[in-house]
Order: C-alpha cells, then sequence, then structure tokens
C-alpha cells in the first residue's frame, strides 16, 4: 500500500493550528482532523453523564463506547458528531473549555483517541492538529510543524474566534483559561505538549494566516 501523506502541527490554544491546518487541508484535499475536538467531545458527554472528571476507570470506558466524527464541507465548514449528535458549538463553551484537562491526562482515553487518530492517518491523506500529534501518535509523520505565538496575540485571536461565534466571552477570562491550558498541556505527565525535535518551529506571532500557510505548503 502506498505511503499516505501526513502532516503534523502541533502548538498550545491560539497559536493558529486550526485556521492554518484547515486552509492546508482544503487546498491539498487532505482529511482534516481536529484532535482537541475530540477532547472536547469526549468531557462533553463525561459533564453531561455527570460523571466525576477524576473517575479516570470511568471514563476510559466511556471513551471505548463513544462515536466521535469530524466532517468538513466543500466550503471548509467543520462540523463535530458526538454519538450521531452535532455538538460543535455545545464543545468550544467555556465550561468545556475548562474541564477538558482532566479527561485529556487520563492514560486510557489518551490511548483510545491516539488508536483512533492512527486509524484515520492511516487510510487517508490528513493533516492531524494538536498537542502530541508529531511526538506520541505520529512520531514517524513525515511532515511535522511547531507553531507557537506570544500569549496576548494568542489569547486575542482565540477572544475573537469565541465572538465571531456569538459566545459572551471576556477577553481576561480567555487569558487566564489560556495561561491555565498552557500549564496543564505542558506539564502533564503523559504526552506533554513539546516541540518534536524534528518538527519545523514557526512562530505565527508576526504573521498572517495565509503566510504560515504558504510558509507549510512550501515546505510540504
Ligand atoms: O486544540 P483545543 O484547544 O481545542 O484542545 C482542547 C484541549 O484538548 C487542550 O487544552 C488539550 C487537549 N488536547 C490534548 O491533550 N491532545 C491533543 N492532541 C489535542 C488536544
Amino acid at each position: 500500500m502506498k505511503e499516505k501523506i501526513v502532516i503534523a502541527i502541533d502548538g498550545p490554544a491560539g497559536s493558529g493550528k486550526s485556521t492554518v491546518s484547515k486552509i492546508i487541508a482544503k487546498r491539498l484535499d487532505l482529511l482534516y482532523l481536529d484532535t482537541g475536538a475530540m477532547y472536547r467531545a469526549l468531557t462533553l458527554k463525561t459533564m453531561r453523564l455527570g460523571i466525576d472528571l477524576e473517575d479516570a476507570d470511568r471514563i476510559t470506558k466511556i471513551a471505548r463506547e463513544t462515536n466521535i466524527k469530524l466532517t468538513m464541507d466543500k466550503g471548509g465548514e467543520v462540523s463535530v458528531f458526538l454519538d450521531e449528535e452535532n455538538v460543535s458549538k455545545e464543545i468550544r463553551t467555556p465550561a468545556v473549555t475548562k474541564n477538558v484537562k482532566y479527561v485529556a491526562c487520563i492514560p486510557g482515553v489518551r490511548r483510545r483517541m491516539a488508536e483512533m487518530q492512527r486509524g484515520i492517518a492511516k487510510k487517508q491523506n490528513s493533516v492531524l492538529e494538536g498537542r502530541d500529534i508529531g511526538t506520541v501518535v505520529l512520531p514517524q509523520a513525515p511532515f511535522k510543524f511547531y507553531l507557537d505565538a506570544k500569549e496576548d496575540v494568542r489569547s486575542t485571536r482565540r477572544f475573537k474566534e469565541l465572538k465571531g461565534m456569538g459566545m459572551d466571552v471576556k477577553l481576561d477570562e480567555i487569558k487566564n483559561d489560556i495561561q491555565s491550558r498552557d500549564a496543564s498541556d505542558m506539564n502533564r505527565e503523559l504526552a506533554p505538549l513539546k516541540k518534536a525535535p524534528d518538527a519545523i518551529y514557526i512562530d505565527t506571532t508576526n504573521l498572517s494566516i495565509e503566510e504560515v500557510v504558504e510558509k507549510i505548503i512550501s515546505l510540504v
């Protein structure tokens, strides 16, 4: 079987991963996989079921029984389905954002997510974005990037994005959330956010979306 094209894009919240990955997927006709959305969808299910967010065993079991699917339409609009229900908007609420770190540090959950992500990348040419794609999920990926930007810039981007989705958010709260998620993503024991040694580092602080896209496409 011919090797699939896989682009791995990691980085902290607000570094531009999602926006850039979606455009690249569309231009190069690749499947786009937002792995953060998968952790968010499972967090939402856990919250709805009223399960203690630190109950690793139950949440691991739920992860194994849950169906999470992402689709992208012709216009580049991504939808996230949790057991067939469209939860694209609900997974972006501040409550889910605050709780996702508990679910994301459960070993059984990460194993399940990585399994699903590898399965997808094996079947289709794809761009996967997240925190551990180049380091843990697909360390052999031929194209790896680590996007980063100054904290203030990342917070402002996320603020505008959520406002654009009609959410009533405050910049200060977004800043606090980004700081706390950076800390838990980078310091957790399992699959912490870090640049893979062979990933290309791109500081997007002063770059436009198009400049980042061009940079990645030219290297791929
Ligand atoms: O990309 P995002 O902000 O939607 O991701 C939400 C959270 O999910 C993030 O704070 C950490 C977790 N995550 C993870 O642990 N591993 C991934 N590959 C992607 C996301």
